[in-house]
């Protein structure tokens, strides 16, 4: 099951103050966050700490019938940067079989999360925005620029930002990051469908030595969303929506 959650700082309002509000973070992360220098980054790690432990307190809920205090799950990174949960107070068996991913732009949090052991998320948020013909040429392999080609110019910044998108989901599911050359990855967008998720057609270059078989897209507003999987899961209809944006509701 994939589980995402998005976030903004208008949800919490406090976060934009750069500053952790009360029981959001263990020791570790508090140490951690003091090592954070620019607001920006401070106001963002926070943003996302607090979006994937409220997707991780949602997903123990549905499991275990209670929810536990967001100050019970910690999210420390592995030495890639890559996030991993940890919690103590009963939760530690449940809470290691949870992968998640973490992504921010402009005072937005977009996290996924899977409850299967061996599978990995990898999420990403995007503003939609033209990108320049050198931006392509230089990031895009010729299968991406021909799905581009084929598209009106009214959606080329869309599909630009859906692709870029969608290679930075996939390799963050492969924990690669942009250590790789993106062009080792080809992400072919599908139509939108009626919910709202597409599917994103993920292939791997062989040097790569990995596969991603799931990814999808969506428009919000003016974010694209992407999500990939590596190496299987279920597919869409295993969803769920824990939360939309902008919906006012406290998690
Ligand atoms: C992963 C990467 C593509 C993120 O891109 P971005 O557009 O700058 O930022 P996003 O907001 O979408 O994602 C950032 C999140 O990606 C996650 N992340 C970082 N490295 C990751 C990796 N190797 N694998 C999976 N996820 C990773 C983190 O959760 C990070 O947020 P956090 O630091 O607040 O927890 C980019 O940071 C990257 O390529 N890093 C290369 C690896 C690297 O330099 N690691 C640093 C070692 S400490």
């Amino acid at each position: 099951m994939l589980y995402w959650l998005i976030q903004t700082l208008a949800d919490h309002p406090a976060l934009a103050c750069a500053e952790p509000p009360e029981g959001l973070l263990s020791s570790a992360e508090e140490a951690r966050f003091r090592t954070l220098t620019r607001e920006k980054r401070r106001r963002d790690w926070l943003l996302g700490r607090w979006t994937a432990k409220h997707l991780a307190a949602f997903y123990l809920e549905q499991v275990i019938g209670r929810r536990p205090a967001l100050s019970d799950i910690a999210i420390l990174a592995d030495p890639d940067g890559a996030p991993r949960l940890q919690s103590q107070n009963g939760y530690a068996s449940l809470v290691d079989r949870l992968t998640i991913s973490i992504s921010h732009s402009r005072d937005h949090a977009f996290c996924a999360l899977i409850a299967a052991p061996g599978y990995a998320p990898g999420a990403d948020i995007e503003h939609v925005e033209p990108r320049t013909p050198g931006f392509v040429t230089d990031f895009f392999t010729d299968a991406e620029i021909a799905r581009l080609h084929h598209a009106p110019p009214s959606a080329q910044p869309l599909l630009t930002t859906v692709i870029w998108s969608a290679k930075e989901a996939a390799l963050k599911a492969l924990r690669r990051g942009l250590t790789v050359d993106t062009r080792q990855i080809v992400c072919l967008p599908g139509e939108p469908t009626a919910d709202g998720w597409a599917p994103l057609i993920v292939r791997c270059h062989p040097e790569l030595n990995a596969a991603v078989h799931h990814g999808w897209w969506r428009q919000m507003g003016e974010f694209v969303l992407t999500l990939a999987v590596g190496p299987s899961i279920n597919a869409a209809g295993s969803m769920v929506e824990a939360r939309r944006i902008g919906d006012g509701v406290s998690p």
